[in-house]
């Protein structure tokens, strides 16, 4: 079984068609995304309307939860500058793409074949802000992980990639779709992005189980357009980042 793992799409279509178009070649059987689907970026109906065509699974991820309640923002981490980026992709939405972000799934369970079981989520098992990274310390992925039974887990939320084995257990993240992160975000530090994007390819092929981070660059003349059109209020962050006026 070939499983492909999105996350962090933030409403960047013209990153998720890159990577759908690489995932398609990639012969994968399923599509699992970790959440974080529609706010910040020009394009939220374009990425839900993917995610049902490929009837991906779906995880919630902060920003999925912010969008279904903008005044509980602050509760799911969402930065005070980027409110008004939310509000306006929430506008954007219909009342059905409301109701498919209501329906993502907390975590999501895979098992494959030789007893290994994978759970993928979108911060950790236990909460959709929980950062984990390359560095985050033993005693808090023992908090994290504690009475799970599977042995690979695959999250996002940090918008970089990772593939961490820590005692029995494989800890991945598939980086983000639309907005790949140079250096993790600290506060105070706002992100900078790296001009491709981000996904991961797991599968169990007897008894091997491979991870593919793959990297798939992605047409940002096109997304700056999109942007241009779109009246997001963050216009000028996206045109930042890609150094365009
Ligand atoms: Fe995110």
């Amino acid at each position: 079984m070939r499983i492909g793992f999105i996350s962090d799409i933030h409403g960047n279509f013209t990153a998720l068609e890159a990577v759908l178009e690489d995932a398609r070649k990639q012969n994968i059987d399923q599509l699992i995304c970790l959440g974080d689907t529609v706010s910040l970026g020009p394009e939220p109906r374009l990425v839900l309307d993917a995610l049902r065509e490929w009837k991906a699974v779906t995880i919630m991820g902060n920003h999925d939860q912010a969008i279904l309640e903008p005044e509980r923002a602050a509760d799911f981490e969402i930065t005070e500058h980027l409110i008004p980026d939310l509000y306006w992709g929430r506008d954007h939405l219909r009342a059905e793409d409301l109701k498919f972000i209501e329906s993502f799934e907390s975590t999501h369970t895979i098992r494959f074949e030789h007893g290994i079981e994978l759970l993928a989520f979108h911060g950790s098992p236990k909460s959709t802000t929980h950062l984990i990274q390359a560095i985050t310390p033993q005693e808090l992925l023992d908090v994290y992980f504690e009475k799970q039974t599977a042995t690979v887990f695959i999250g996002g939320h940090s918008h970089i990639q990772m593939h961490r084995r820590s005692g029995e257990i494989l800890l991945l993240n598939s980086g983000s779709v639309g907005n790949a992160f140079k250096f993790a975000f600290t506060p105070g530090n706002p992100p900078s992005l790296l001009p491709w994007a981000e996904y991961a390819i797991v599968e169990q092929d007897g008894e091997f189980l491979r991870s593919d981070m793959r990297r798939v660059y992605f047409d940002i003349p096109k997304l700056i357009e999109r942007v241009k059109q779109s009246g997001l209020p963050g216009a000028e962050w996206w045109y930042k980042q890609y150094h365009y006026k």
